[in-house]
């Protein structure tokens, strides 16, 4: 099989990595790529995964080279292509593509859609309410006692969510989505949610049309710096599993989930084929369902993937075709614990262009993986290109096996002014000690 992989970030090489080692796959390519995807290699026939310099937005240009080499089966990253509708242009051509299609996305595109329809379906989620009107708006923020979570409707680079601890900061918050339009049009409606208090963890599950398959758990680490503080980032680590949620309490929610969402899609007339990736706060009344979205976490994915036995270019292929309830999801036993190395100020300002030494070292050790993000070649190094530089990963026996792991990886690496949390997975562990590396202060990150 040809496969054209879309995406540039560490959630794409952990992809591209996989599908890499499936024996069915003889060719890829990767748009728009990076520094690290273009260094995989084919186990079928050892070739190297080809870079195409077109933007993950592109969609007329994607068309056009997929049409070109014929590829049997792309595969969509990123959720702006998706929200953009890159599923049904490919399939309007008679393409094979996999990712969910446009009105599938609006569980991400649309916090209202995804609020609405939770409410309909009876998924449990927090107390709520979606509103056009600021007025309306203000008045149940403090029927909430302004203790609530104002959520801009459309997609906003994940920062159109403004945590809120009393009714000034409420208003504040609605002004600024909804009058200020602060993220543009995506301000034009919000949610206000209950403001819930518990353990966030990510789940995943895999769907097609009619069956759903949930993967084990994980959890992402979103805040800049330790001890979840610092500002909200796109995901500083994560590991899997968790402690937080059993085998047994897994299965449940899932229950409570997965059975009415595929019903509810069923009912909406909508197909949903691709990830589902719903963000979970474990609460004392259970768990709620934060929001949803429409494709593979980033950097859940690194972890995820070094787990999974299955070959997944056929569990992508059974999505798309509908065939999913005759596959199986085989996962190592194995915990795997992922260490996003950031650029020094990210997610605020940071430079490019610093070159990245010890790759060869850490591509050395064994269970271990170097998922690269925002990273390029230049000359014969391979220089910073992003906020989200590398995802340093590693499996091992038990948490803290990978945890140790991870940042025993991180300690080969350098480049200049690079941030990271030294408490991946910490929260896991409570109560066993924890290797404290590298001695040098983080990078100058973000000071709230
Ligand atoms: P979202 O994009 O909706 O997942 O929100 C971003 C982050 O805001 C989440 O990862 C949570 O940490 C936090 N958050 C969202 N909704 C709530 C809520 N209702 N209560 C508490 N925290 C929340
Ligand atoms: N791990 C956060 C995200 O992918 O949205």
């Amino acid at each position: 099989m040809k496969l054209l992989v879309i995406g540039s970030g560490g959630r794409e090489h952990a992809l591209v990595w996989k599908l890499a080692q499936s024996p069915h796959v003889t060719q890829m390519w990767c748009a728009p790529c990076n520094a690290g995807i273009a260094g995989e290699r084919l186990v079928k026939n050892s070739s190297l995964v080809e870079c195409v310099s077109i933007g993950a937005e592109d969609l007329p240009g994607l068309l056009a080279f997929a049409q070109e080499k014929k590829a049997d089966l792309t595969v969509v990253g990123p959720d702006n292509p998706l929200a953009l509708g890159i599923v049904d242009l490919f399939q309007k051509h008679g393409l094979r593509i996999w990712g969910v299609n446009q009105k599938a996305a609006q569980f991400e595109s649309s916090k209202v859609f995804s609020q609405q329809f939770m409410e309909k379906y009876g998924i449990p989620t927090a107390a709520a309410g979606t509103f056009d009107d600021a007025a309306a708006a203000k008045r149940f923020c403090a029927s909430l006692g302004g203790r609530c979570v104002v959520k801009a409707d459309g997609l906003a680079l994940g920062k159109g969510v403004l945590l809120c601890t009393n009714q000034a900061e409420a208003e504040q918050a609605v002004d600024e989505i909804m009058v200020g339009r602060a993220f543009g049009a995506a301000g034009a409606r919000v949610v206000v949610q209950e403001f819930l208090e518990g353990v966030e963890v990510s789940l995943h599950a895999l769907c097609d049309g009619r069956t759903a398959k949930i993967f084990p758990t994980s959890q992402d680490h979103k805040r800049a710096l330790a001890g979840d503080l610092g500002l909200n980032t796109g995901g500083m680590g994560t590991y899997s599993p968790t402690p937080f949620l059993t085998d047994a309490q897994l299965a449940e929610t899932a229950r409570q989930v997965l059975e009415p969402f595929m019903r509810g899609c069923v009912a909406e007339g909508i197909d949903y084929r691709g990830i589902l990736y719903p963000g979970v706060m474990l609460t004392k009344n259970g768990p709620k369902i934060l929001e949803f979205n429409a494709r593979f976490g980033d950097p859940e994915t690194q972890v995820y993937l070094t787990r999974l036995e299955s070959d997944l270019v056929e569990l992508l292929n059974a999505s798309v075709e509908g065939t999913l309830d005759k596959m199986e999801l085989k996962w190592s036993p194995l915990a795997s614990v992922c260490v996003v190395m950031a650029s020094g100020g990210y997610p605020g300002n940071y430079a490019k262009g610093k070159v990245i030494s010890g790759l060869d070292a850490a591509a050395r050790l064994a269970n271990t993986k170097v998922f690269h993000a925002g990273t390029a070649p230049h000359g014969n190094h391979i220089v910073t290109n992003g906020g989200r530089v590398l995802g340093v990963t590693a499996w091992a026996k038990d948490l803290p096996a990978a945890q140790a792991a991870a940042y025993a990886a991180v300690e080969k690496i350098h480049f200049d002014d690079a941030q990271f949390r030294r408490d991946i997975a910490a929260k896991a562990l409570n109560g066993i000690r924890i290797t404290v590396i590298k001695s040098a202060p983080p990078g100058p990150g973000p000071a709230r």
